[in-house]
């Protein structure tokens, strides 16, 4: 088993505290490991983690899985780009400088078809609506950001997959968590008719809730 990153010193009231889903996803890519490796064997590849939260998945797959990588991690939420840097540099100091801690929405700032692998835990719990933006860094809503994404929980998801043609690299893979109301293998039937391979690498129970973690590559 591979060692998991220690998360310290965070300020949870405005950060996401790593649960099930971030401890999934950490499972996700012990899984995937030879995969990946193999598939960038001649390459180095980008790896973007949109959401970083604490850090915690991003320091576990420089700590562990993708080392030859560069790494541009984006959140809308400032004090998570802090947090995710603070981990980074608690966990591995000399890999640290691999990784751009950007505050962002989503990739907006990154170009078009540049990133080869694409991590996303995303707010994915059923609400009337997505929560706005706070406006400053001392607002509580922080959290609701976090965890809300309006119908179905797929607001954001959407936003994601329906620009992942111009996200990805044409060898790109994402690997996106879902909850069951989220309605996941109605997702990959449509993402597979519009030309994706989607593969289940998880597939669990978390308490009452039973989270997946899909895979998407054309190629
Ligand atoms: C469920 S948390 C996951 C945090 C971390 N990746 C983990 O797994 O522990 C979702 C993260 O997405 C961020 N987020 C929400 N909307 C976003 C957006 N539009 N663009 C970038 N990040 C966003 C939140 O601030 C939060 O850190």
């Amino acid at each position: 088993m591979l060692p998991t990153p220690i998360v310290k010193d965070l300020d949870f009231d405005k950060v996401y505290e790593p649960s099930e889903d971030s401890f999934y996803l950490l499972d996700c890519f012990e899984i995937e490991k030879d995969f990946l490796v193999k598939k960038f064997t001649n390459q180095v590849p980008i790896i973007t983690e949109i959401g970083t939260g604490s850090g915690i998945i991003t320091t576990f797959l420089i700590q562990n899985i993708l080392q030859d990588a560069i790494y541009i991690t984006t959140d809308i939420n400032p004090t998570a780009c802090v947090s995710a840097k603070a981990t980074l540099l608690h966990n591995c100091k000399k890999k640290a400088h691999l990784v751009d801690s950007t505050q962002m929405d989503l990739t907006s700032s990154i170009r078009n078809k540049t990133i080869d692998v694409l991590v996303f835990n995303p707010p994915y719990v059923p609400a009337s609506e997505v929560p706005n933006l706070p406006t400053n860094d001392t607002d509580n809503k922080w959290l609701d950001l976090a965890l809300l994404g309006g119908e179905d929980g797929m607001i954001i998801t959407w936003k994601v997959l329906n620009n992942l043609e111009n996200i990805l690299s044409d060898e790109g893979v994402a690997y996106i968590l879902f909850c069951a109301r989220n309605k996941p293998v109605q997702v990959a039937e449509i993402m597979r008719q519009k030309g994706w391979e989607v593969t289940t690498i998880i597939n669990k129970k978390a308490g009452w809730e039973v989270l997946s973690i899909l895979r998407f590559n054309k190629h």
